[in-house]
């Protein structure tokens, strides 16, 4: 099939670059002509693990292309995925200008009938709007869908969660967006569900939202852990396996970051009020969300008893591994903070450091954690990158100013640190020290 996307972001990219393996003819539409320069000479805006590697191979097969002309992508496509950017108003609504701006694109250029399809993630409604601007601003009457194809792929993972989709959700009207996208989605097998669009819409804002939940109920938790020396972990552990609960996301620390989760959660938060719901459970959400960044820096001020003038050496940067992502890290946040106070802080992630140099002034950017170390009076693990797990216990204490490891990820067993010689202070377990 002819598919053009429309956004060459992480949805988009990621997007294109499959439906381009599964062997469609695809081509990526983006207005940030420099973007799509760096993109026609192989360079991707952001990491992904694998990516690079399938952007290579299917434009070298032709079957994929980007153009900064929107009238292009529109003129050789069947179906228009629409998967630009939904920013963040300051009132937590979603800022819907680019999907606007874009359908306005789309109308002026339609011929012949197109299946225009929303894949990034908007408010009930947005579908209709968008059926709405094409009938307006289409100078004939041309014939087209409106379908939701809500995206649920995580950075870090894209590739694997797009091929292989635990479910894909379809919001139609017409018997034909059916058809087109059902045959499109066949190759991938994977479990169905057809709703209307605005359902489609909703199952995506409260999908992430239940997932932002299951992450702040855990790190309720851990503080009640803290308060009567429990254990979260185990805690987690023992709720996980009642398959009713599940294991995942119940990871207490830190809480969720990224562009997805905290976003999405205001964008609904504001529907919801909008609408005449108050949702207060996503409020408490968020709010245990803000709180779990502020108690992890209470935990290295109460460690270190005066902040001024020490260093401090943070393992992660980016807001999750396997990702170069900074939005909305909570290493932001937390560095900011322990700079507020007088910190100097040394810094190490393994891909977002070129990103976060420019938003954390003053940062040094060291080579490896053991870098990082370097006379530093704290250790804290702010993001769980696999290769921090594994670490030179006894060269990093060498290293360090004093044997402390704040961990807001719950990386380490406590045990094993303590033999070590640490003192090793982690999120919802007891503190430990030699
Ligand atoms: C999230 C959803 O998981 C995807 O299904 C969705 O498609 C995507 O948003 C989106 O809307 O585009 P993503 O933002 O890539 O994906 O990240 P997640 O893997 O969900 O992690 C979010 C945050 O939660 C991270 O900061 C992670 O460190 C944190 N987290 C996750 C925890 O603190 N504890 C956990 O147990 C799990």
């Amino acid at each position: 099939m002819d598919l053009c996307v429309i956004g060459a972001g992480h949805v988009g990219l990621v997007t294109g670059a499959c439906f381009a393996e599964l062997g469609h003819h695809v081509i990526i539409v983006d207005n940030d002509a420099a973007k799509i320069r760096q993109l026609k000479r192989g360079r991707l805006p952001f990491f992904e693990p694998g990516l690079e590697e399938l952007v290579h191979r299917t434009v070298a097969e032709r079957r994929l292309r980007f153009t900064a002309t929107l009238a292009e992508g529109v003129r050789a496509s069947l179906i228009i995925f629409i998967a630009v950017g939904t920013p963040q108003k300051p009132s937590g609504e979603a800022d819907l200008t680019h999907v606007e701006h874009v359908t306005r694109g789309i109308a002026a250029h339609l011929t012949g009938y197109r299946l225009i399809v929303e894949k990034s993630t908007v408010p009930v409604e947005t579908g209709q709007w968008i059926q709405h601007t094409l009938r307006t601003y289409t100078r004939r009457k041309v014939p087209f869908d409106v379908a939701s194809n809500p995206e649920f792929l995580r950075e870090g993972t894209a590739i694997q969660d797009l091929l292989h989709p635990d479910r894909i959700v379809l919001g139609v009207e017409t018997a034909r967006a059916k058809e087109l996208l059902l045959q499109l989605y066949k190759p991938l097998n994977a479990p169905l569900v057809v709703t209307d669009i605005r359902s489609a819409e909703l199952i995506k804002h409260a999908s992430n939202s239940f997932l932002a939940t299951k992450i702040s109920f855990i790190n309720a938790i851990a503080r009640l852990c803290e308060l009567v020396g429990a254990d979260v972990v185990k805690v987690a552990e023992g709720m996980g396996l009642d398959p009713r609960i599940g294991p995942a996301f119940l990871s207490a620390g830190l809480g969720f970051g990224g562009f997805c989760l905290p976003k999405d959660i205001d964008a609904f938060v504001h529907l919801a009020d909008k609408v005449g719901y108050d949702f207060a459970l996503l409020k408490a959400v968020k709010q245990i969300n803000d709180e779990a960044r502020e108690h992890f820096v209470r935990k290295i001020e109460q460690a270190l008893w005066v902040v001024k003038d020490k260093t401090i050496a943070i393992l992660g940067l980016s807001f999750k591994p396997d990702t170069d992502d900074m939005r909305y890290a909570p290493a932001l946040d937390v560095i900011r903070a322990l700079q507020h106070d007088g910190a100097r802080i040394r810094a190490f992630d393994p891909q977002a450091m070129a990103h976060a140099d420019g938003l954390l002034p003053k940062v040094t950017m060291c080579r490896d954690p053991y870098d990082a170390a370097k006379g530093a009076d704290c250790l804290a693990i702010v993001t769980d990158w696999n290769e921090f797990k594994e670490l030179d216990f006894k060269r990093l204490k060498r290293l360090l100013r004093q044997p402390l490891i704040v961990d807001g990820r719950n990386v380490y067993d406590a045990a094993v640190l303590r033999r070590l010689g640490f003192r090793y202070i982690s999120v919802g377990r007891r503190d430990v020290s030699a």
